[in-house]
C-alpha cells in the first residue's frame, strides 16, 4: 500500500541532488521511501495524509547509547552538580545494579527507553553493552539489545570491574567474552581513558574485534586530552565519541580520516566537561555525528533535539548542520546508507514537527516539536 504524505512545508533530505524542499510531498511504500518531489507532481497513493505546512527530515539517528541498565543515580548527578566531579569509576554503580537485575526488568527498562526516544523522533538507534563485565552478564546484554536496538555495540571494556587485574581483564575481553559476544553484535568499543582503559590495553581489544569481524568505534578525549582519537583514526573505527578535549593534531587526524567525531552535548553539559569543538571539526572537513549518550550516568536523555538545540545555540553549528549531524551524521557513524536521509530506496523513517522550519528546533529549544514519526513505513504511537 502507497501512502501519499503531502504539504510538507519544508523538507529536510539530506540527499544532495534533492536538497531541502518546500511545499513537498514523499510517498512511502511498505517500509521504504518510494518517492520524493514537488507536491504538485506527487504521484497517486492508496492513502493521502497531509501534514499541513509543516517541516518534516529524517528520523534521528542516535548512534551512542547506553540502554542496557538497571538503577539510577540520581545522588551522583545531584553531587556532580554541587560540584563533585564526574569520574569513570560511577559506572561501577551501574554495573552493580545491572548484574542484579533480572531479563525482564533489563529488557522492559530498554524498550521504555527506546519508546521514549522513537516519541521524540528517534528512528534508528545505537546501543551498547558496558554494564555486564563478565562474559554471561555482557552475553545477556547484547543478546536483550539485539531484541530491541537497531545496532548493537561490545562494550566490554568499559570498566575494569572492581577487584580486577586491568590486564587479566583485558585478556579475558580479547579471548572468552568477544568469542562469545560476537556473534550477536556488529561493533565493539572500548573507553580509552585515565581510570578506563590506557592506550595498549585498548589497541588489543580493537584488534581482537577486529579479528572477530566487527567494527569498531571508541570512548575517545571525554574526560581529558589522551590517545583515543589518535587510536580510532590508526585502527580505522567507524567513529570515535565524546572529543570534548581534542589537540590540533586530533582535530587534523579526524578530517583526514573516514573516523566520524560523534559528539554528545547533553554528555558535556551534565558532566561539566567543554561542549565538544564541533565548529573546528566541521571547519577542518571531519563528519561530524550528534548524539545523545543516553545513559544513567554521564548523560540521562534521550532528547536529540536537546542536542540540536545545544549545537546550534553553544556549538556554533548552523541549524542545517546539526540537523544533518543528528541525521546523516549519526547514519555515516553507523556505516548505514538506509537511514538519516529521504530518497527512494531509503528506509522510510520521517519526524514531522509541530514548526514551518527545522529553526525551531533551536529557535524553540526545550519545547516538544515532534508531531508525527513515521518508522519503517509505521506510525510510531
Ligand atoms: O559514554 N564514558 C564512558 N561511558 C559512558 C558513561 C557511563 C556511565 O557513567 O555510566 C559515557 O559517558
Amino acid at each position: 500500500m502507497a501512502v501519499l504524505i503531502t504539504g510538507i512545508g519544508e523538507l529536510t533530505t539530506n540527499d544532495d541532488a534533492l536538497g531541502t524542499l518546500h511545499d513537498a510531498a514523499i510517498v512511502v511504500e511498505g517500509p521504504e521511501v518510494a518517492w520524493v518531489g514537488p507536491a504538485a507532481a506527487a504521484p497517486d497513493a492508496d492513502e493521502r495524509v497531509d501534514v499541513e505546512g509543516r517541516a518534516a527530515l529524517p528520523g534521528w539517528v542516535d548512534s551512542h547509547t547506553h540502554l542496557v541498565f538497571a538503577g539510577d543515580r540520581t545522588a551522583e548527578f545531584e553531587a556532580r552538580m554541587a560540584g563533585q566531579p564526574y569520574s569513570a569509576g560511577g559506572i561501577a554503580v551501574t554495573v552493580a545494579a545491572t548484574r542484579a537485575a533480572g531479563d525482564a526488568e533489563l529488557t522492559a527498562n530498554l524498550r521504555r527507553h527506546v519508546a521514549e526516544a522513537a516519541r521524540q523522533g528517534t528512528t534508528c538507534l545505537e546501543t551498547k553493552t558496558g554494564y555486564g563485565l563478565t562474559v554471561a552478564d555482557e552475553v545477556r546484554s547484547a543478546r536483550i539489545a539485539a531484541e530491541v536496538a537497531d545496532e548493537v555495540t561490545f562494550l566490554g571494556a568499559h570498566l575494569v570491574p572492581p577487584g580486577a587485574d586491568a590486564e587479566s581483564y583485558v585478556d579475558l575481553v580479547c579471548g572468552g567474552m568477544l568469542d562469545a559476544v560476537a556473534g550477536s553484535v556488529r561493533w565493539a568499543d572500548v573507553f580509552c581513558e585515565t581510570g578506563a582503559f590506557d592506550e595498549a590495553q585498548s589497541e588489543r581489544v580493537l584488534r581482537a574485534a577486529a579479528r572477530h569481524g566487527l567494527g569498531l568505534r571508541v570512548h575517545g578525549n571525554q574526560l581529558g586530552p589522551g590517545p583515543g582519537v589518535r587510536l580510532a583514526v590508526r585502527v580505522g573505527a567507524a567513529s570515535v565519541d565524546h572529543c570534548s578535549h581534542l589537540s590540533d593534531a586530533d582535530v587534523e587526524a579526524l578530517a583526514g580520516s573516514n573516523t566520524v567525531a560523534t559528539l554528545l552535548p547533553a554528555c558535556d553539559l551534565s558532566t561539566r566537561q567543554p561542549l565538544a569543538p564541533a565548529r573546528r571539526l566541521l571547519d577542518a572537513g571531519a563528519t561530524v555525528a550528534l548524539a545523545t549518550n543516553a545513559n544513567p550516568g554521564s548523560s540521562y536523555t534521550t532528547s536529540m533535539s536537546f542536542c540540536v538545540a545545544t549545537a546550534v545555540l553553544q556549538m556554533g553549528l548552523s541549524v542545517e548542520e546539526a540537523v544533518r549531524a543528528a541525521t546523516l551524521g549519526g547514519a555515516r557513524a553507523l556505516r548505514r546508507e538506509d537511514v538519516g536521509v529521504l530518497r527512494p530506496g531509503a528506509r522510510a523513517d520521517l519526524h514531522v514537527l509541530d514548526a514551518p522550519s527545522r529553526t525551531h528546533l533551536a529557535y524553540r529549544p526545550g519545547v516538544p516539536l515532534t508531531w508525527r514519526v513515521w518508522r519503517a513505513g509505521t506510525p510510531v504511537a
